[in-house]
């Protein structure tokens, strides 16, 4: 199955992509991720992307689309995927149909802008693997040490309260036009994020089977 995960800023894209992935076996492909790791390289994918991200901008259509093509043309995504922050605009989604890339259903999780601030300030991520945290709502075992590979959880640049206001923004005028998109085609399916992880895992894992 070929799934593309929508939603503003902390919606919970990284957490449910995770749980997707644990229970359908297909790679998760989140172009945040990837674009970090870059940075963290220092290649010069990071270096272009640094100044866009840094300020909670999106990075240029022609880098994603680019990392994204080259990312679905991997041996791992021949039985599905799951993209997690991409398309953000309409132009890669329309690049996306271009390369003949089917997709099978688009989950929308709809988080309202309030919870958002929340959420996002009590993130923690993990510097070798990506894997998303929260200090209130989803603790790691061990204080500051990734579950899955034992790498060190860090806060995310980008989380701070001005930047998140900048991407809730940029959300609003250029990704939220794809839920009209998607609406179209008929594959949307909106999941309202619920309070808590599992229960809006639940929700996800249903609407998969349906
Ligand atoms: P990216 O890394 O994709 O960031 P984002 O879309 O802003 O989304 P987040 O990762 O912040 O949120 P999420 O929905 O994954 O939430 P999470 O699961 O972590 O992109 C970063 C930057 O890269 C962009 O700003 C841009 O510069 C660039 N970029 C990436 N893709 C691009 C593209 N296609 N085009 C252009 N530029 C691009 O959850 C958030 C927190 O809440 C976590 O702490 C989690 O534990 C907690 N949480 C999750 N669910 C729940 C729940 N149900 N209840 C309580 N807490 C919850
Ligand atoms: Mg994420
Ligand atoms: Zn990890």
């Amino acid at each position: 199955m070929n799934l593309i995960l929508l939603g503003a800023p902390g919606a919970g894209k990284g957490t449910q992509a995770e749980v997707i992935c644990d229970k359908l076996k297909i790679p998760a492909i989140s172009t945040g991720n990837i674009i970090r790791e870059a940075l963290k390289n220092g290649t010069e994918l990071g270096q272009k992307a640094k100044s866009y991200m840094d300020a909670g901008a999106l990075v240029p259509d022609e880098v994603v689309i680019a990392i994204i093509q080259e990312r679905l043309a991997q041996e791992d995504c021949k039985n599905g995927f799951i993209l997690d922050g991409f398309p953000r605009t309409v132009p890669q989604a329309e690049a996306l149909e271009a390369m003949g890339i089917v997709i099978h259903k688009v989950l929308d999780i709809e988080v309202p802008d309030e919870t958002i601030q929340k959420r996002l300030s009590g993130r923690r991520v993990c510097e070798g693997c990506g894997a998303s945290y929260h200090v209130e709502f989803k603790p790691s075992a061990k204080e500051n040490v990734c579950d899955r590979c034992g790498g060190k959880l860090v806060i995310r640049k980008d989380d701070q309260p001005e930047t998140i206001r900048e991407r809730l923004k940029i959300y609003h005028e250029s990704t939220e036009p794809l839920c009209d998109y998607y609406k179209k085609t008929g594959k949307l399916v909106v999941i309202n994020g619920q309070e808590d992880v599992a229960d809006t895992s639940a929700l996800v894992l249903k609407a998969l089977e349906a």
